[in-house]
């Protein structure tokens, strides 16, 4: 069956450049916080890690710094971190967090969370299952972020993950990791495994916004909208989605057969 681009509910709009786009998902990012925290309400946000993000949290710093953006009402669940890495190890996901964004903004550390690299194997299970209960406890996630990789995984759900996944240890596929080779100095410095929100964890947040940019995306794309779900492209989980939108540049549309 092909579940063809204009029967899925994902929303797709295609920027020139990913600064534009980038420019949307902020505001949308901004009116949540502030319409919740005028009710006095936390926003839960789920964020990714990775190049396509960054654009976007230098938006998010602006404006926290020109319009006076408040993170002090945001509570972050992050998707993903590399086993065996340190929280100080340059290439961890918690030290790109808070290089990228948690350093220039006033979240409360308390309100961040990201899955540790350090959990002995024995307790990973329970970890993660902590990890569930914290985002339930928090009241879910209002907002996901996320990239997209070229193996077709949205946070490390690699193929095969189905939509029943929960947060988890997980092998990390020989594309992803290769993709990662030139951060780490090569393939062999590049952890074998990671902790992942599972696809059904992020399948329950309210509203999803994936992000994507430029030609090597392409393919992965087109995939993911073309193609019905299956856990062999995890990301296609998404078309099950009542609230998901991406943002993608013109060169990521570009495998796509329909304008957008
Ligand atoms: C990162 C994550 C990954 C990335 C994906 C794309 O937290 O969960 O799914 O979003 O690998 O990475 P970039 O943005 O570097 O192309």
């Amino acid at each position: 069956m092909n579940n063809s681009g204009k029967n899925h509910p994902i929303k797709i709009h295609t920027f020139p450049e990913k600064s534009s786009a980038v420019i949307k998902v902020a505001d949308e990012i901004e009116t949540l916080i502030k319409s919740r925290s005028s009710k006095q309400q936390k926003t839960v946000l789920g964020l990714a890690t990775g190049s396509s993000p960054i654009a976007l949290y230098q938006e998010l710093i602006r404006r926290h710094r020109n319009n006076k953006l408040s993170f002090q009402n945001v509570i972050t669940f992050n998707l993903d971190e590399y086993s065996g890495l340190q929280p100080d190890h340059p290439e961890s996901y918690w030290h790109f967090m808070h290089q990228q964004l948690f350093n220039h903004i006033d979240i409360p550390q308390e309100n961040i969370h990201i899955p540790s690299g350090t959990v002995a194997t024995a307790d990973i299970a329970s970890y993660c299952q902590d990890y569930e209960q914290a985002i339930r406890d928090a009241g879910g996630l209002d907002f996901q972020l996320l990239g997209i990789g070229r193996s077709g995984h949205i946070g490390f759900n690699e193929p095969p993950s189905d939509q029943h996944t929960r947060t988890r240890q997980v092998t990390l596929h020989p594309i992803t990791r290769e993709d990662a080779a030139p951060a780490f100095n090569g393939l062999d410095h590049v952890p074998t495994k990671a902790i992942t929100m599972g696809v059904a964890t992020v399948l329950d947040a309210k509203r999803i916004a994936l992000l994507a940019w430029g030609q090597a995306k392409a393919e992965i794309i087109a995939k993911t909208l073309n193609q019905a779900p299956s856990p062999e492209v995890p990301a296609t989980y998404l078309q099950t989605h009542p609230n998901t939108a991406f943002f993608i540049d013109h060169e990521a549309a570009s495998g796509l057969s329909t304008p957008c």
